[in-house]
């Protein structure tokens, strides 16, 4: 079933300190609390053992993990050392790491593959950049990004991914996509998993819009039928600007 969620992902943000008391304030702030939606925190590593304790109504989840299974990798962490520390997701093929990091198609299908196999929800992200949607290619490249890295799964394994289209020209610049570009996008991705898996898993996915999104914008993107919620950056950084978020659904 196709479930609405609200994952924060912090990004390189917060000390260890720093990031358990916000975790702590924003599960207080939870408490007693009715929402319609799952929330989500995705901290650095090194936050997330600490932090797992903390959280009894909100998930968490890692921004990133190795392509390997384990061994001479300096510097990696694994998706089953994820795992050991409690935390249930992991966002995989964020832009800045595509950008900045050469994660390509090819690799984030093997990073979706040990999620998995760790029993970790992937939350694969997808998006054109600028240029690409000024020249028109957005449906094709955003399409190119699903079929290289998650197309060979079977339809079970489909089923335990989340989606989050996160147009780069709108991360971190406060230019939103407007609710129509939005709903164009997500339409268009659930029609194309629809094509490869058919309706049942078209309708049970859940995909999430990122990029500037606030409490401002929230309420108005989360209204499309085929957005089921977002992945949150800046705002996700105090629990003033992320639970109104929460609370958009
Ligand atoms: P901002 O909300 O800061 O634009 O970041 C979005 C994002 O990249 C979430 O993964």
């Amino acid at each position: 079933m196709r479930k609405n969620i609200v994952a924060g992902n912090w990004k390189m943000n917060n000390s260890l300190q720093e990031g358990l008391t916000l975790a702590k304030d924003l599960q207080k702030a939870l408490n007693g609390k009715t929402v319609n939606c799952d929330v989500i925190v995705c901290t650095p590593f090194i936050h997330l053992a600490s932090i797992a304790p903390e959280l009894t109504s909100i998930g968490l989840g890692a921004q990133n993990c190795a392509d390997k299974v384990s061994g001479a990798y300096t510097g990696e962490v694994s998706a089953a050392m994820i795992a050991s520390t409690g935390a249930k997701y992991v966002i995989i093929g964020h832009s800045e790491r595509r950008a900045y990091y050469g994660e390509t198609n090819a690799i984030l299908k093997e990073k979706v593959l040990l999620a998995l196999a760790n029993g970790l929800t992937p939350i694969f992200c997808i998006g054109e950049v600028l240029a690409e949607r000024e020249s028109g290619s957005q449906n094709a490249v955003v399409e190119k990004q699903i079929r290289e890295s998650l197309f060979d799964l079977s339809v079970a394994d489909f089923g335990k991914i989340v989606l989050a289209y996160e147009p780069v020209w709108a991360i971190g610049t406060g230019k939103t996509a407007t609710s129509a570009q939005a709903q164009e996008m997500h339409a268009f991705i659930r029609k194309t998993v629809e094509a490869k898996y058919g309706k049942q898993a078209a309708e049970d996915v859940s995909i999430l819009y990122g990029g500037s999104c606030n409490a401002g914008n929230a309420a108005e993107l989360f209204a499309n039928p085929d957005v089921d919620g977002g992945l949150i950056g800046g705002a996700s950084l105090s629990v003033e600007k992320f639970l109104p978020i929460v609370e958009a659904f």
